[in-house]
């Protein structure tokens, strides 16, 4: 019975191949159990990351992803530093309190130097107020220690998924793209102090009920202090496009979802728990949905409007034609409905990640 999984202390990973699977009542009684969960832990406050994708240049060629570096039907860009200070002032006027400056991977001397800059920058600009979060892909000891020391102290690097059989069928089999790689980055970034967040994409082709239950084991054998996690959706300029058949309908990758959201917040009840934008690709309340259980962060896009066409990660990825203030109205408004308040002017910390740290 559903209900007596629940009342388990631990869940293992038959259980969670189990509660996967649910549907109706016992969905219910999941989802009702995980904002439970959330109102005790965290409590229904929702917490806004700036999120700024500042550049689409990527040198990786993920299976998955629209802007691979093969994929050469878009534009390219890299948005100058006074542009991207500019979103990081309207997040810090609108008290925002936290911003993510996300970008394809790339890795050279040039790179770096131009994220520590941007970084020092964007302190300066707004009084060293605000939490800078960075998602810039795999990069070396160094170039993480030199970002923390500008003042980055939380990362969002996705494992994608933990089952590096499967890892390796969406990436290429070459030196850039390697599972143990990415394990690697993620303890370099926890030891370097880094709030480290990680996430995997859920219904993707291959993928098991097994990977997923192994998936949510890992967060939390790993520590993570936060997820961002959401729907695969296929794109039609990526390899992975070939298997679209094998995947389960949209409406099943959304369910699945949110009971991983559900799950995670039951096993880690403190981290914090992105509403990923790719839920809001497949379903139009879908954040809102992530956010009733167990969901905790969303991230409004602020990046300037000429750019947000060519950051195409998969097809249907909203706000491409908002503002900054629409994207802000919007998710107000989202977020009311789910019974949550925003916490504006709050960092939001990962409660999880300061009880590690004895803060
Ligand atoms: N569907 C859903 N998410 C995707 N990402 C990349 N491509 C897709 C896709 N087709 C996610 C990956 C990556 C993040 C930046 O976007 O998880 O880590
Ligand atoms: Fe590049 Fe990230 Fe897309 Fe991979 S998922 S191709 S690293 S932007
Ligand atoms: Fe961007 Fe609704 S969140 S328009």
């Amino acid at each position: 019975m559903v209900s007596d999984i629940l009342k388990k202390n631990i869940l293992n990973k038959e259980d969670l191949v189990i509660l996967l699977q649910v549907n109706a009542e016992e969905k219910t009684l999941l989802f009702e159990h995980a904002a439970e969960i959330k109102k005790k832990t965290v409590g229904n406050i929702v917490y806004f990351r700036g999120l700024i994708e500042f550049s689409n240049i990527c040198a990786k060629n993920c299976f998955y992803c629209g802007i691979r570096h093969e994929n050469r039907n878009f534009n390219r860009y890299n948005i100058d530093d006074e542009h991207i200070v500019n979103s990081a002032r309207f997040a810090y006027e609108n008290k925002f309190a936290s911003l993510v400056l996300q970008s394809g991977e790339l890795s050279s001397q040039k790179f770096t130097r131009r994220v520590t800059r941007l970084l020092e920058k964007i302190h300066k600009e707004t009084n060293n107020e605000l939490r800078l979060t960075l998602s810039c892909g795999e990069q070396s000891e160094e170039t993480y220690k030199e970002w923390f020391n500008a003042g980055a102290h939380r990362y969002l690097l996705r494992i994608e998924s933990s089952n590096p059989e499967l890892y390796i069928k969406l990436h290429p089999n070459d030196k850039n793209h390697r599972f143990e790689k990415r394990l690697e980055c993620l303890n370099i970034l926890q030891n370097a102090g880094y709030q480290t967040g990680t996430g995997v994409m859920i219904g993707l082709p291959f993928q098991t009920m097994e990977d997923l239950a192994n998936d949510l084991l890992f967060m939390k054998n790993y520590k993570i202090d936060m997820v961002g996690m959401g729907p695969y959706i296929e794109h039609s300029d990526t390899p992975l496009w070939n298997y679209r058949h094998t995947l389960l309908p949209l409406a099943e990758r959304f369910q699945l979802s949110l009971k991983m959201i559900a799950l995670l917040r039951i096993l880690m009840p403190e981290i914090n728990i992105a509403s990923a934008t790719a839920l809001q690709a497949i379903d139009k309340l879908g954040r809102e949905k992530a956010l009733k259980v167990g969901a905790n962060v969303i991230m409004p896009n602020i990046t300037p409007g000429q750019y947000r066409n060519d950051y195409h990660l998969y097809q249907n990825k909203p706000c491409t034609d908002d503002s900054a203030e629409d994207c802000k109205t919007c998710l107000e408004a989202r977020v009311a409905l789910a019974g949550n308040t925003i916490g504006y002017s709050s960092w939001g910390d990962s409660k999880f990640f300061l009880n590690r740290n004895n803060i």
